[in-house]
């Protein structure tokens, strides 16, 4: 384990862990946790997932938890995260889209997932990025940066950081506008709780706005099939 300070971040680096976000939440738990705190690891022998999926994490991709301390939740955060991935994706040459709310695509195939959680009063961010890797997943299909441009994950975790911080600070109007020019699907349609509807946006909140027929419904919730 090593522990160094990254720019306003205080950087938690493993070479094995069983889930950065499971040692976030320790920290949490202990006290031990401030704000802008990172967790890395190299590899994960216990990564997680949403909807309690397996997040395989080998040897060549960036895991890392970042701990914020935050006064309350905010389902916007999610999209200010997705656009941050994106856009550091960007930064190394990638042409991203994100799926609904945090998952980063390339060429339609799952490159980046976040997976947010809240203990107390912080919220971890934990983002995995396939980098050298992609593994093989039965629910989506995966591809990894490699693919498009040599980068390492400490390049791709410095700019991430940077990215992080910017669009956190960002008002939402400008998050929001950023996320509909990334997200993929919008105004098509999409398979939401086993039904057709189409994908308009997300609303000033933070839902999802779907449209079954002339019925608008606001989620944020479930997830969505392309
Ligand atoms: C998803 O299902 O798309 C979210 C994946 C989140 C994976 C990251 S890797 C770093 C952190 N530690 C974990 O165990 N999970 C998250």
């Amino acid at each position: 384990m090593g522990d160094t300070e990254l720019g306003a971040y205080k950087l938690i680096s493993f070479d094995k862990i069983s889930s950065t976000q499971d040692y976030a939440h320790d920290l949490i738990a202990q006290k031990k946790a401030t704000d802008k705190t990172v967790i890395t690891a190299l590899a994960q022998s216990a990564g997680r997932g949403r909807y309690r999926r397996t997040w395989v994490s080998h040897h060549g991709n960036l895991y890392a938890s970042f701990i914020y301390k935050i006064a309350e939740r905010d389902p916007r955060l999610s999209y200010a995260v997705a656009v941050a991935v994106a856009e550091t994706l960007i930064s190394f040459g990638l042409k991203p889209q994100i799926k609904w709310p945090n998952d980063v695509l390339i060429d339609g195939k799952k490159i980046s997932g976040v997976l947010i959680e809240y203990a107390q009063n912080f919220v971890i961010v934990g983002i995995g990025i396939n980098i050298q890797t992609c593994p093989t997943v039965k629910e989506y299909q995966t591809t990894k940066v490699k693919k498009y441009a040599d980068v390492s994950i400490e390049e791709v975790l410095s700019v991430l950081m940077k990215k992080l911080d910017k669009w956190r600070k960002a008002d939402f109007y400008d998050v929001r506008n950023r996320w509909m020019e990334l997200a993929i699907c919008i105004n098509k349609t999409v398979r939401y709780q086993g039904k057709d509807a189409e994908l308009i946006g997300i609303n000033e909140d933070g839902a999802l706005v779907l449209r079954f027929d002339t019925r608008y419904v606001l989620t944020y919730g479930d997830e969505i099939r392309i």
